[in-house]
């Protein structure tokens, strides 16, 4: 700049430097303007000064942008598995923009400077690139910055901390293995890098699909922007926009994958701690459930069934015939899930190790020798998931452990974990066949293992879901596995916080969600421990399990209360299977969760995302759960619109109102929104035991109109996608006042032949029809707890409560069944 004062006339000085505060500095530099177009079908390439980019329409509501510094590279994601669909789009620019039109959305880009804005139809901006920000490089990092929205409120972003609302916080995606995490800990172990903004009755869902650390702004420290960017890679993101924010989450899942039908036992109660050993304590907890009369599914062993922690071992005296064991426990019910860790001990003689070196499987520094660090077992390496080499070495290892008849695969310490935390940035990671740093590598390792495990143990047993636990992943795990929120602590806040995780998890594509119920570390009280086996029981994975040096976690080690409670609820949740297999196959279908944040269904009431209200959450499409800590008596309820039932008495509460609620210890607040239908069952102590063949549908009276799609396999194998199902939509129509079930679809005949329908909400003097005939019905008192026979204080307890309903039987056939009433 010295040499260019002496030379160059002050005007044209002046210019520089309006120019370069529009373009970049040295040190932040931006895409610039737009020197070529290149417009081919429904994508378009366009050079900048700085930068290249490509605009891809996916769908008429999805559009994808990359963009880099260096021409771009051949399309490669772990995330991604859908390819553009042919889709209408009109293209047209002038000199000044490009514009692409499709039936849903419209996307304009400027081209001086390149900034891009979308928008809808008729013409609102959903969101645009805030002016003179737009996208740009720090070093490596690229970022891209959305103009902040009057109001505008953030949710999702997978397994994050904090409110349900984002907006004022910040967030970093690194997986991390992080002990006892605080409640606004940032970040912990997985990462799902999408989003959806909610402003001026519009929604959008934002996807950055890169795997390097990303970082995320939603108006922290700013009050212009909301930002996201990677320390690395492209920029390459993917806009979604659908009217409601579950269209959002279907064609987002439709990009990322979908859940298959978990295996149905692991739907049921499993019990855990760190550790169950040996052999004969399993037994003897085994026996536990069963003489307490503690309907149960599943033991997970922990780090001790191993040889000194040895990943693919026994240890010989704790455990001598393993296939023994998982054989005596089918007898009882009940499944074994197995931990497996990543680090592969490097000691001379160990097989897998020995083995491991031989086929060269694990990851290396960049002078080519194995990567070397500390985990339980000691000195490990570490296997390269993210090969195909890697991958199928691990298949072999996984099939050890289905040939001997364990259920279920338990990855855990796969962020990487190590002691130390900080695996070098020169280890390399195959990446499949693009060898990539660890900055790139890392926070895909553990949606690779738990994929490495999944697909092994699909090839060792054939036909059989085997159930995937994982601590760590990336966007897209759910086409593998289910996850749970790590290391929490036995208090209150996180017992809540756990709530919000698997909301905003379930926000993001994935519906098997869960959290260590009782809490990891330290020990809860019996009120705490009481009240989280209530929400375990309306909580898509439900497992019980504690650290190494806490007190025993069992239902029955709090006392006779406790014990009373939770056996209540895991009750029930056995009674609700028909509903929450149901609701599982939704999950297959669109993606929907499981645990349904309130924000998908009322995205624009304000009041569900004041923090007193931001816990309660649909369970399915039916329940509205609102967690409370364990010593509430009163609690403030937020009922959005509808009407709504007292899950336990029927009491009806009408919408848009808060209400204050007495909460009693044994009675998780639940709800029922008004026109649902709700199968269950009759009560049984495994799904390894059959029901009577009677379902029982309970259906509340309502103004509105549902579908809710009734569903049932094998809940074993996967012949359910060839046609081995029993699935029917059942219809709610509030105008005609009719309950349609459609004709039974599938191969399958039901498991059940007889239909108790229970109606709620009607006063007996309903004339009711089943297909045209007049039909008599009898009031029935339903009672879905036993009454706490000693711990309600106040006493009020202690009679059984229930409702009044109608009840009418009705024989399962096939064919259409209309209920008029
Ligand atoms: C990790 C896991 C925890 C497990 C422990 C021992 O901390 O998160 O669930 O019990 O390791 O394997």
């Amino acid at each position: 700049m010295k040499i260019l004062n002496k030379v160059l006339p002050a005007a044209l000085l002046t210019l520089c430097a309006v120019a370069a505060s529009y373009a970049q500095s040295p040190a932040v530099k931006g895409a610039g303007n737009v020197n070529q177009v290149q417009i081919n079908g429904q994508q378009v390439k366009l050079t900048t000064q700085n930068a290249f980019a490509e605009v891809t329409v996916y769908s008429p509501s999805v559009i994808r942008v990359r963009m880099d510094k260096q021409p771009l590279q051949p399309d490669f994601s772990y995330a991604v598995i859908a390819k553009p669909q042919q889709t209408k789009a009109t293209i047209n620019q002038d000199n000044n923009q490009l514009s692409i039109i499709t039936d849903s959305l419209k996307l304009v880009i400027s081209k001086k400077p390149y900034a891009v804005a979308f928008y809808t139809p008729d013409g609102k901006v959903i969101s645009e690139d805030e002016k003179g920000l737009t996208t740009s490089w720090v070093n490596e990092s690229v970022t891209t910055y959305k103009h902040m929205q009057d109001g505008e409120r953030f949710v999702g972003l997978g397994e994050k901390t904090g409110n349900l609302d984002r907006k004022g916080s910040g967030y970093t995606n690194w997986n991390s293995d992080t002990f006892g995490y605080r409640t606004d800990q940032d970040p912990i172990y997985s990462t799902i890098p999408f989003y959806i903004g909610i402003h001026h009755n519009l929604n959008y869902g934002i996807f950055l699909d890169n795997t390097f650390q990303s970082d995320f702004n939603f108006g922290a420290s700013n009050n212009r922007f909301s930002s996201f960017g990677a320390r690395g890679g492209e920029m390459n993101y993917y806009f979604i926009y659908h009217k409601h924010v579950a269209d959002i989450i279907n064609s987002y899942t439709n990009l990322t994958g979908r859940m298959k039908m978990p295996p149905l036992w692991s739907l049921g109660y499993q019990q855990n701690r760190y550790s169950y050993y040996p052999d004969t304590e399993v037994y003897r907890i085994a026996q536990t459930l069963r003489e307490k009369k503690i309907p149960a599914d599943g033991i997970t062993l922990d780090i001790h069934y191993m040889d000194k922690y040895k990943v693919f071992t026994w240890d010989k005296t704790r455990f001598p015939d393993p296939a023994k064991l998982t054989s005596k426990l089918k007898d009882m019910g009940l499944r074994l899930t197995l931990i497996v860790d990543p680090g592969v001990k490097t000691e001379a003689g160990y097989p897998v190790y020995e083995d491991g070196v031989k086929n060269n499987v694990f990851i290396k520094y960049s002078d080519s020798t194995n990567y070397t660090g500390q985990v339980w077992p000691g000195w490990c390496h570490f296997p390269d998931f993210t090969s195909d080499k890697g991958r199928s070495w691990w298949h072999g290892q996984v099939k050890k452990y289905a040939d001997v008849g364990v259920d279920g695969i338990w990855n855990d310490m796969n962020e990487i974990a190590t002691w130390g935390q900080k695996t070098p940035d020169n280890v390399l990671f195959n990446y499949d066949g693009r060898n990539v740093s660890h900055l790139q590598g890392h926070n895909v390792y553990g949606l690779e293992m738990a994929r490495a495990s999944y697909e092994g143990y699909l090839k060792a047993s054939g036909n059989k879901r085997p159930f995937m636990l994982t601590r760590a992943g990336y966007a897209g795990l759910q086409r593998y596995t289910a996850i749970w929120t790590g290391d929490n602590r036995a208090e209150e806040d996180h017992m809540l916080l756990g709530v919000r995780l698997l909301s905003s998890l379930g926000l993001s594509g994935v519906a098997f969600t869960g959290m260590d119920i009782g809490g990891f570390t330290g020990n809860p009280n019996v009120a705490l421990y009481s009240r989280w086996m209530q929400i375990g029981a309306f909580s898509p994975y439900f497992r019980n399990h504690t650290a190494v040096n806490t007190k025993s976690a069992e239902p029955w080690a709090f006392g006779e209360e406790a014990l009373e409670i939770s056996r209540n609820f895991i009750n029930l949740r056995y009674r609700l299977l028909p509903y929450l297999y149901s609701t599982f196959y939704e999950a297959t279908q669109n993606g929907h969760p499981v645990v349904r944040s309130l924000a998908i269904d009322y995205t624009f009431d304000p009041k569900i995302y004041e923090t007193q209200f931001q816990n309660q959450y649909g369970f399915g499409n039916s329940f509205m759960v609102a967690p409370f800590g364990g010593v509430d008596s009163f609690g403030a309820v937020y009922f959005p619109e509808g009407n709504w039932y007292n899950l336990y008495t029927d009491e009806q509460i009408s919408g848009k109102q808060e209400k204050l609620t007495r909460v009693s210890i044994n009675k998780l607040p639940v709800f029922v929104k008004e026109s649902s239908i709700v199968p269950m069952q009759s009560l049984i102590q495994s799904t390894a035991e059959k029901p009577t063949d009677t379902l029982t549908l309970h259906i509340y009276k309502g103004n509105r109109n549902n579908n809710f799609v009734y569903y049932e396999d094998d809940g074993e194998s996967y012949d359910y996608e060839k046609g081995s199902f029993y699935k029917r939509l059942m219809t709610y129509n509030a105008a005609a006042k009719q309950i349609v079930l459609n004709e039974a679809q599938g191969n399958r005949a039901s498991k059940f032949k007889y239909i108790k329908v229970q109606l709620h909400g009607f006063d007996g003097k309903e004339k009711v029809t089943v297909n045209g005939r007049s039909v008599s019905y009898k009031k029935e008192f339903v009672s879905l707890l036993n009454p706490i026979s000693t711990f309600d204080p106040q006493g009020t307890d202690n009679a059984p409560e229930g409702s009044n309903v109608q009840s009418l039987l009705i024989d399962n056939s096939k064919g259409r069944i209309v209920l008029a009433y």
